[in-house]
């Protein structure tokens, strides 16, 4: 990639760190010093953190690459981490999760209360047979027993797998088939927009797939809506029946630093989820330290973190790296527009929220709606602002910065995966300058870097692809149960590196700036194109909201590129040729070589539950193809949509190339 440099239209504004917050930041540059001279020491410096039942004997052990043990020889219990050892300290009385459900109910659940109810629901787990290292799935919405539920298994040492709950049956079957877990932690239902949606009939529905098949004994349902779902008295029990009325008392047991913590799926570039691998130790240190020094967390901070308790995002930063941390966060279960647009806001104004953690994908949906509504709130109270998902454009970026962090809260743009399992490149915001669409740098600890084909490191100003080159604690351990693709999908392209998936720049200054997945690179007449930049490109004109890019075979160039938008609702018909407005647009912000060969303007992307557009579909739509598995959509019918179904919104720009 280094010999084709990416046609970028930086954005050269730099935020330095707010001179009171630099004053105050936990972490200062010391910490990039400390690690540069001794990284593993830096991360014995790390461990203290959090307790240790016994003390680890050596830091890492990588004497059998690419399998890696973080703290050897320790022993720790997540769960006492994450709720005893608070109550210990004195502050049983701090609130822990500030609960929002979407109707309007709330709860205050205390740290005392809550290693009650993790404790409660443990001694319930263990009667009905769970035992360390068996597995339990969970599939919830985004209500406390979710995370007490987590809590729980961690505390026996019985690995989690969260299924989020907008996957199908089919989805939830393959992952419990896939990890072989013995019970399974739902609810009737979930609130969506004003209504309810069951869930329980998809496990039932998974289960009767699996037959005699299902390794399940036990399904535990937690009643939150109310509605009636079918009940096997052989198998499924209420939650409260079983979680009430046990002891309060429960012992936790110290695990081995490496014991597996829990297993989480996501998808690769093949058909099968992976499960990815976290285990104790290592994990618990770095989403605790990045929690820590990433967000700034002070003891008065209300924190709220967006994202679904069924990503990676929801265990790092809603469950143990802020529960570590003895954080009190809003936790919520709603949708941003339920009942109102504003509904985001109003919580931050009457819970006082200090920092916000959410996805580009929602900043722009909010610039869609118009920076009116978040201005009829008190956002005072912010003082950092989080991104994570990808890259934040820097449309989004400035917007998210005026209109909700009031010009002066500092953005973590914070680039990871679900394999590395904490925060990896970001900056520290009382130490590292913020550029609109940067990560910027990796964290102390990491040795990340952008390589070539060769696998050398590519100069400032050139891109290449991002790799990790040294071993970091909440790194995924396997791929369950399946050592070879592990070592074949993150460590075969460069010896001793492993790759994560993405395309990358560095910068004159030497900062990351991340290109999106190098699948998503396109090369056109022999250029090489990223779609986020394009994307951005886009966005960046006044009447675009949100937009898609994706290359599609061209037997010209090779590969084409093709556009979807949502216009904004201010974008008012002003009888413009907007299709020719933006291809324009385009080429004056990158260059024509960038100009998309076609732009379909669209009253909706397709996008997973969890926000995340599928441009595989696009590109299925792009090429003409037969759509492919759109199982996993927020909203099936945004297919229909696009293939012209709704015509009246479709606006094609077939006019080839430049
Ligand atoms: O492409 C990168 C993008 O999301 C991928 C990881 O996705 P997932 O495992 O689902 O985890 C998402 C939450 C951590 C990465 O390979 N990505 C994530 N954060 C960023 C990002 N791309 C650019 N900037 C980010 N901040």
């Amino acid at each position: 990639m280094s010999e084709q440099p990416t046609i970028l239209a930086p954005d050269r504004t730099s935020f330095a760190p707010p001179t009171e917050l630099a004053a105050q930041a936990n972490a200062t540059a010391d910490s990039y010093a400390d690690a540069t001279a001794n990284r593993l020491g830096y991360w014995a410096d790390q461990a203290g953190r959090i307790t240790w039942a016994e003390p680890f004997t050596e830091v890492l052990d990588w004497s059998n690459p690419p399998f890696a043990k973080w703290y050897v020889g320790g022993r720790l219990n997540a769960a006492y981490n994450c709720v005893d050892r608070h109550v210990e300290a004195g502050n049983g009385d701090r609130v822990a999760l500030h609960f929002i459900g979407e109707p309007g109910d709330t709860r205050d659940i205390t740290y005392a209360q809550l290693k009650d109810e993790v404790s409660r629901a443990a001694n319930a787990l263990t009667d009905l047979g769970i035992r360390a290292g068996d597995r339990v799935a969970i599939y919830l919405p985004m209500i406390p027993e979710a995370v007490v539920a987590m809590l729980a298994c961690a505390r026996l040492g019985a690995p989690h797998t969260v299924v989020f709950g907008g996957f199908s049956a089919d989805a939830l079957a393959s992952r419990i088939v896939d990890c072989d877990a013995r019970i399974v932690i739902t609810a009737d239902g979930g609130y969506r927009r004003g209504a309810t949606s069951a869930l329980k009939p998809a496990v039932d529905d998974a289960l009767s797939k699996l037959g005699g098949d299902s390794p399940v004994d036990h399904v535990v349902v937690v009643r939150r809506t109310g509605q009636h779902v079918p009940f096997d008295d052989a198998t499924d029990v209420w939650w409260h029946d079983v979680v009430d009325g046990s002891s309060p008392d429960h012992t936790p047991e110290a695990f081995d630093s490496e014991h597996p913590l829990y297993v989480m799926y996501t998808s690769g570039t093949t058909g099968t989820p992976k499960g990815i691998l976290h285990t104790t130790g290592g994990y618990l240190v770095q989403t605790t330290s990045t929690f820590w020094s990433v967000f700034d967390h002070k003891p008065d901070d209300v924190y709220w973190c967006t994202a679904d308790i069924g990503w990676v995002t929801g265990h790092s930063y809603v469950v143990y790296g802020p529960l570590a941390n003895g954080a009190s966060q809003v936790l919520y279960e709603g949708t941003p527009d339920a009942p109102h647009r504003g509904r985001w806001w109003e919580i931050i104004q009457d819970k006082g929220v200090t920092i916000l953690y959410t996805a580009p994908t929602a900043i722009r949906t909010f610039m869609k709606w118009g920076e009116q509504i978040p201005a009829e709130y008190d956002l005072s109270t912010l003082r950092i602002l989080g991104s994570v998902g990808e890259s934040i454009n820097p449309e989004a970026y400035h917007w998210y910065r005026e209109h909700v962090g009031g010009s002066n809260a500092p953005i973590v743009d914070t680039w990871w995966q679900t394999e590395t399992g904490g925060h990896m490149i970001s900056p520290l915001p009382g130490v590292t300058e913020g550029k609109p669409g940067s990560a910027m740098t990796p964290l102390p600890g990491i040795v990340a870097d952008v390589v070539d084909d060769a696998g050398q490191s590519v100069a400032n100003g050139d891109s290449g692809y991002l790799v990790i080159r040294e071993p970091w604690p909440a790194m995924l351990r396997t791929i369950w149960g399946d050592d070879e693709r592990y070592r074949d999908t993150y460590w075969s392209r460069w010896e001793g590196m492993y790759f994560a998936g993405d395309g990358a720049r560095r910068d004159e200054d030497g900062a990351i700036w991340l290109l999106g997945r190098v699948d998503d690179v396109m090369n056109v007449s022999g250029h090489r194109l990223s779609t986020t930049e394009i994307e951005s490109a886009l966005v960046s004109h006044p009447k675009v909201a949100e937009a898609a890019v994706v290359g599609a075979a061209d037997n010209t160039t090779g590969q084409a590129v093709v556009a979807f938008v949502i216009l904004r609702e201010s974008a008012a018909d002003d009888g413009t040729d907007v299709v020719a407005d933006l291809r324009a647009h385009v080429a004056r912000e990158i260059g024509p070589i960038a100009k998309p060969r076609q732009i379909t303007v669209v009253p909706e992307l397709p996008k997973t539950r969890s926000g995340k557009i599928m441009r595989r579909l696009l590109r299925d739509v792009a090429e003409n193809r037969e759509i492919g598995d759109a199982s996993t959509l927020a909203d099936a019918s945004v297919m229909e949509s696009l293939r012209g179904g709704d015509s009246r919104h479709a606006n094609y720009c077939g006019t080839p190339r430049m």
